[in-house]
């Protein structure tokens, strides 16, 4: 194990949970938009209209802009903030797919420079060559896409690699076509939200009022698409998510599955009355109100898929708190919890406060939180005010009378289908629940 990171009152999972919802949005449009862009450039060209290149202009700024800084700091702060949070289980990822990463990489680096030359040469280079640019930016982007839902959709579903242990094995698994074709359309649908915007504050009324009814037909067809592949998606989940995540094992998944429902029909309703019926009422205001729509919308949907992986971070290989729940004969891999049961927890850990003396009460309780830090502080808060899911308050609930009661609840932890059983001797135990009594109390 290495070093817990410990964030007072919040906690990394939250942290994480931010950034990634500030990166969902420019990623996706900058998967998709081009797109649009290369469709209306080639009208621009075929049908000689000048008068278009206005927007394509715009456009390609706001994507310059928006998805290279904002998206761009927003991933590597995903990248820092899960390396510290979870350093094993991105270990874990790594030691599978470090080529899948270089190869994604290889194609972030051509849609960077892809999008910098083609901003900077629109207007200046033969029409034909710069479209080339265009389609060049649109397959890097594409392309990043299939490979990065790739390595999602096995950490929800591991496919025939936890037999295995292939590259391939683990990423074309259960969910990955689903969710492959489900992102291809929203995408589609964001960069639709983005044009509208872009194309309701041009000038010329009559190209804007074009342009938004293009946009808004691109932005419908692709967001009905992905409402039916997500159906597609979540018959595909395994049963253990569904479970939890649409039978209501754990009702929040679900309220987070119907806020996604909810933003998806007003972004749809916008497209067809600010889009399709009333492209002038398609200004900045109700732009920023359905880019916020859009927003919790993304954000609710991917917590939810994210959500419905528990008690696992790397479906049925590690648990959430980056113990390893299996053996993996074909990595030569073991599961740790039989030996963290027989040898004890504490006493394989590398990072630990020096000298205790588990024989003194004070001492056992420091021993006890660096257990719990461990074991539950990935997904639960230890502090009374703390935001997620806060122990003393959730043990409170259970009213044990004694640490012996604790005790008994973390024997039976694992029967919860949405938490990791708890792993370690009876040392262990009595040093985390000697600690978990204290902090109701307190
Ligand atoms: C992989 C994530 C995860 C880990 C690790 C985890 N839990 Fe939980 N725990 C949850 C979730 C999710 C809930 C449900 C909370 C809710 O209903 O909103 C929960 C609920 C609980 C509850 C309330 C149970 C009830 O019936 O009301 C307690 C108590 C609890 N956890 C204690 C612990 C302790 C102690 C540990 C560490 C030994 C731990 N958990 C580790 C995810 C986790």
């Amino acid at each position: 194990m290495y070093p817990f990171w410990e964030l007072p009152l919040f906690t990394s999972g939250i942290v994480i949970a931010l950034i990634a919802t500030f990166h969902i949005l420019p990623c996706h449009l900058a998967t998709g938009a081009f797109w649009f862009n290369v469709y209306i450039e080639k009208k621009a060209i075929k049908e000689k209209r000048p008068e278009l290149m206005e927007f394509l202009k715009r456009y390609s700024l706001l994507i310059l802009v928006f998805c290279f800084v904002i998206g761009s700091l927003t991933g590597v702060g995903i990248w820092f903030a899960a390396t510290i949070a979870s350093p094993r289980a991105i270990s874990g990822l790594i030691h599978n797919y470090v080529w899948g990463w270089a190869t994604e990489w290889v194609f972030f680096i051509i849609e960077i420079a892809a999008i910098y030359v083609y901003y900077y040469t629109l207007g200046r280079i033969d029409e034909k060559s710069h479209l080339m640019l265009g389609w060049l930016y649109a397959w890097a982007a594409w392309i990043s896409m299939i490979i990065i839902t790739g390595i999602l959709a096995f950490m929800l579903s591991s496919g025939k690699w936890i037999e295995t242990g292939g590259f391939f094995d683990g990423f074309f698994n259960e969910t990955y076509w689903p969710q492959l074709f489900a992102r291809t359309s929203f995408m589609l649908g964001i960069a639709g939200v983005y044009a509208v915007i872009v194309a309701s504050r041009l000038k010329n009324r009559t190209v804007s009022h074009e342009i938004v009814r293009k946009a808004a037909v691109w932005g419908i067809v692709g967001l009905i698409a992905g409402a039916l592949f997500s159906v597609w998606y979540l018959s595909k989940m395994p049963e253990a998510a569904k479970e939890l995540g649409i039978n209501g094992g754990l009702p929040y998944l679900r309220q987070m599955l119907n806020m996604a429902g909810g933003a998806f029909i007003l972004v749809l309703a916008w497209f067809i009355v600010c889009g399709l019926i009333r492209p002038s009422w398609a200004g900045t205001y109700s732009g920023i109100l359905v880019l916020v729509i859009l927003f919790l919308g993304i954000g609710a949907g991917e917590g939810f898929r994210e959500g419905v992986r528990r008690p696992w971070i790397i479906n049925q290989y590690m648990y959430g708190n980056q113990i390893i729940g299996t053996d993996l004969a074909a990595k030569g891999v073991k599961s740790e919890v039989n030996k963290f049961n027989s040898e004890g927890f504490y006493n394989n850990l590398y990072f630990r406060p020096d000298n205790l003396d588990l024989s003194l009460k004070e001492d056992r309780r420091k021993a006890g939180r660096v257990i719990a830090l461990h074991q539950c502080g990935n997904c639960h808060a230890l502090d009374r005010n703390g935001i997620m899911r806060p122990l003393p308050v959730l043990l409170k609930n259970i009213a044990p009378e004694s640490p012996e009661d604790i005790a008994g609840f973390l024997e039976a932890l694992g029967d919860y289908p949405f938490m990791p059983p708890f792993s370690g001797n009876d040392e262990d135990r009595a040093a985390v629940s000697e600690y978990l009594f204290w902090i109701i109390r307190r």
